[in-house]
């Protein structure tokens, strides 16, 4: 079992903001429940925010309750005991001078400690971080550090390579995490492991049996008044570019005897899938927003309605792109890949259609492996079975496991920043990882962008628009 034995220091830049809240102090409050982490270690909140030591430590507090519903107090006070705050501009090296004394001093008395320096800002800012961590020798070559940088990695091509060069200009390629959440969560890292422990299913994942495949992440929330995160970014730069494609690799890559070629074997997959040739880039991407509607019994505002929204906006909260791979066994097998906000159903899912059967009859439907990673997870096979009497007839059969995580299952962002401050990079992007999805995503980016691209629309909670029907009509599917 995976704990942190050394000593460490974690300095979290962007320490007021909504994931830290969200997702950070919860999952650094579980390790600390089960005893994963060690005596000796200290966390620095770093934000621009004028905050006091008990100010952050009462926030720390109040987002792990908010959280986890039920907390152990004494080990949530233990816990916050090891944190303190250190308000400061990204891009004034003093105040990164003053945070390395700072620093020191909790390490004065610490053998070998790691460093970890997280950045949980807009990305707008994580060049000055990342020159004032170097600036400042907070980073110093020698002593063992990690960068660990929150997906999205620049906001295109180009403003990737800006990071990914002053990334390089100070540190080595080891010390850099590219942290894409969903590679720690359990059941997504199971789309490689079922394959690996079950040569069964693998030997079906062959393009001469596969019909297409399916990978949707629908929710059912909104913008959730993050106007500010999501208006920048839309859902076809937020979801595709990282969570889907990994999706994709994880389903199609190589298996690999050891977990230390994992990370290899990711790229060679994502290196295989291409835009399938198209009259125009219309029919391999479509994108909408949605419109006033109802959730339930609720009636919920349109996107240029929610707060922080431009009236006129553009942005997409839907989009849909087809994509080919050459990945072998899979070559010719066409992916469709969806997500969307404010749908009827919060689903993300991997569906594998299988090729139409071959024994007619009536009610015969294709085989089906859905493997579903959130809403209600499972993994379902379905099956036709022959009903009584003298004619072919067939029912369905499914065969299903609510894909439950059993054992030592932890927050997708506990289990990743245990494996940093291990210096484990398996389940971290490579450099060349975050490049080629940018270089797959944005011809596609730079066309939803345009004026003349169409942008449909669907009402909230619906399942989606009917353009996206007719544009997976025109392939010969339907979302599934
Ligand atoms: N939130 C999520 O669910 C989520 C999911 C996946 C990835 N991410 C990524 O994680 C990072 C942090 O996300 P977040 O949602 O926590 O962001 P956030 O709340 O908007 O920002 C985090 C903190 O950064 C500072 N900040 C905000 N805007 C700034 C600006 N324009 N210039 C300088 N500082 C600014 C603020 O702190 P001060 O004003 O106190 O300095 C804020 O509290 C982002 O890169 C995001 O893309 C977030």
């Amino acid at each position: 079992m995976l704990s942190a034995s050394k000593p460490f220091t974690l300095i979290l830049f962007g320490a007021s903001g909504h994931l830290a809240q969200l997702k950070i102090y919860p999952a650094l409050y579980t390790l600390a429940l089960k005893k994963r982490l060690p005596d000796a270690y200290t966390i620095i909140g770093f934000a621009r925010t004028a905050m006091t030591d008990d100010a952050f430590k009462n926030l720390v507090s109040e987002s792990v309750r908010r959280d986890m519903g039920t907390v152990n107090e004494e080990v949530l006070a233990e816990f916050v005991s090891h944190m303190s705050y250190h308000a400061g501009q990204y891009d004034a090296v003093d105040d990164f001078a003053t945070l390395e004394k700072k620093i020191s001093g909790h390490e004065k008395n610490w053998q070998n400690p790691v460093r970890l320096a997280y950045l949980s800002t807009p990305p707008e800012v994580f060049t000055s971080v990342l020159h004032n961590l170097c600036d400042s020798n907070i980073h110093v070559s020698g002593k063992e550090f990690r960068v660990i940088v929150e997906k999205p990695v620049g906001h295109d091509l180009e403003s990737y390579h800006v990071v990914r060069d002053e990334l390089k200009k100070c540190f080595e390629e080891h010390e850099v995490y590219l942290l894409d959440h969903y590679l720690g969560k359990e059941a997504v890292r199971n789309i490689y492991y079922l394959r690996y422990a079950n040569p069964v299913v693998e030997r079906l994942f062959k393009n001469t049996l596969i019909h297409h495949v399916e990978i949707s992440a629908l929710e059912n929330a909104g913008i959730e008044n993050r106007a500010g995160y999501f208006e920048p970014s839309g859902t076809f730069r937020d979801m595709f570019q990282s969570h889907l494609l990994m999706m994709g690799c994880l389903l199609t890559m190589r298996l690999r005897d050891s977990d230390e070629f994992i990370r290899e074997s990711r790229l060679e997959a994502l290196k295989q899938f291409y835009l399938p040739p198209a009259k125009s880039l219309d029919d391999i991407a479509l994108q909408a927003q949605y419109s006033p509607g109802m959730m339930g019994e609720e009636p919920v505002a349109g996107y240029l309605q929610e707060k922080g929204v431009a009236p006129d906006s553009r942005q997409n909260t839907y989009a849909a792109l087809a994509l080919s791979t050459r990945a072998s066994r899979w070559e010719g097998v066409p992916f469709f890949l969806r997500s969307g906000k404010r749908l009827q159903k919060k689903e993300t899912r991997i569906t594998i259609e299988f090729n139409e059967p071959r024994v007619a009859g009536k009610n015969t439907e294709p085989n089906r492996l859905d493997i579903i990673l959130q809403g209600e997870a499972g993994m379902r096979l379905h099956l036709q079975t022959k009903v009584g009497g003298t004619e072919p007839q067939f029912r369905p059969l499914v065969l299903e496991d609510p894909l439950v995580c059993y054992g030592d299952c932890l927050p997708e962002h506990a289990l990743l920043l245990l494996e940093a401050i291990a210096g484990n990079q398996t389940w971290f992007l490579s450099f060349e990882e975050v490049n080629t999805a940018w270089r797959l995503i944005d011809p596609v980016q730079a066309h939803l962008q345009k004026e003349s691209t169409p942008l449909h629309t669907y009402p909230a909670g619906s399942t989606g628009p009917a353009a996206a029907d007719a544009w997976i009509q025109k392939n010969g599917m339907k979302w599934l």
